[in-house]
């Protein structure tokens, strides 16, 4: 585990947007991509956002975990208002609180898995050795302990996608936000990334944001945001019965491909967001193994 870390605390908001706003310039005139979006993520939090094309998904993701700033409104991660933050803070806050999964990997080509996965760590300042061991053990954890030295060209998608989880998670992250994670792989690899990520979040605690097309995925998180022309139209919890594993893979026919027809662009925005948050959780009571971060600031 790296030390280092953010603790966060159980009772609080590990990432909150207030009344988020962000807009960008255009020549032709001023674009809002979100226009007023409220959004509590807790700690052990499981959560879908669903929303059609163009509707601010990853702009609200990417506000979310610090890769952008609002333009109005306020953005809090780990309880610190991040207009505070000098940008090397803000990098530091988000490399020790916030895991990131893209649709397209985002992966360094010419580089090995292994080290990919360590890549987080040497901005952390973790030494050779630890960031060696830790990526392999997180390498392992997805299921990728015999690829360590495979390139991401000489991967399938499927692995591909579990090697940018592991490097989401070699930090310790609080918070893993996936934008359509399973959007470049087919059904039943797509199948096995979210599996993965299930199990992130009822075994280790970690809170999981899940951007998707899919309203069969998202019917399997514990609580659900839509979200409409830069809006949050609703967040609710997801019906206990939804959320039974048996029969929503009884549900969904394997042959039905789950592609997230390319709508994906995954610009660094700004979120906001509607509707301030109900947890949504059927098991609030799992622990959470938080780790400690002995952070700066
Ligand atoms: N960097 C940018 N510059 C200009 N407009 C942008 C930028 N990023 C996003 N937008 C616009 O903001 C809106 C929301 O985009 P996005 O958050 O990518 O939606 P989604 O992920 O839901 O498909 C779209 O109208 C998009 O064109
Ligand atoms: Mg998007």
């Amino acid at each position: 585990m790296t030390r280092s870390a953010v603790h966060l605390n159980r009772d609080e908001p590990a990432v909150e947007a207030i009344d988020v706003v962000r807009s960008y310039d255009l020549g032709a005139g001023r674009v809002a991509a979100l226009r007023g979006v409220s959004l509590r993520i807790m700690p052990g939090d499981h959560l879908s956002i669903v929303g059609p094309s163009g509707s601010g998904k990853s702009t609200l993701m990417h506000l979310l975990g610090g890769l952008d700033r609002p333009t109005g409104g306020e953005l809090r991660i780990g309880g610190r208002d991040i207009r505070t933050l000098t940008a090397p803070e803000l990098a530091d806050l988000r490399n020790r609180t916030i895991g990131f999964v893209f649709q397209s990997f985002h992966l360094l080509p010419r580089t090995s898995a292994v080290e990919n996965v360590a890549l987080p760590l040497v901005y952390r300042g973790t030494g050779a050795r630890q960031r060696r061991a830790r990526a392999v053990e997180t390498l392992t954890r997805v299921g990728l302990g015999h690829r360590l030295d495979h390139r991401p060209n000489q991967l399938s998608g499927g692995e591909q996608q579990r090697v940018a989880i592991a490097r989401a998670l070699v930090t310790d992250p609080a918070v893993l936000l996936a934008d359509e994670p399973t959007g470049n792989l087919d059904s039943v690899t797509g199948e096995s990334v979210l599996a993965l990520l299930e199990e992130l979040n009822t075994e280790r605690g970690v809170a999981v944001v899940l951007v998707t097309h899919d309203r069969s995925l998202a019917a399997r998180t514990r609580r659900q945001v839509i979200i409409r022309d830069g809006l949050i139209a609703t967040d609710s919890p997801v019906p206990p019965r939804a959320v039974a594993a048996p029969e929503i893979v009884d549900a969904a026919p394997s042959a039905e491909p789950r592609f997230a027809s390319g709508s994906e662009s995954g610009h660094p925005s700004g979120g906001s967001g509607g509707a301030a948050g109900a947890t949504g959780r059927l098991r609030p009571s799992h622990p959470l193994p938080m780790p400690r971060r002995g952070g700066s600031r």
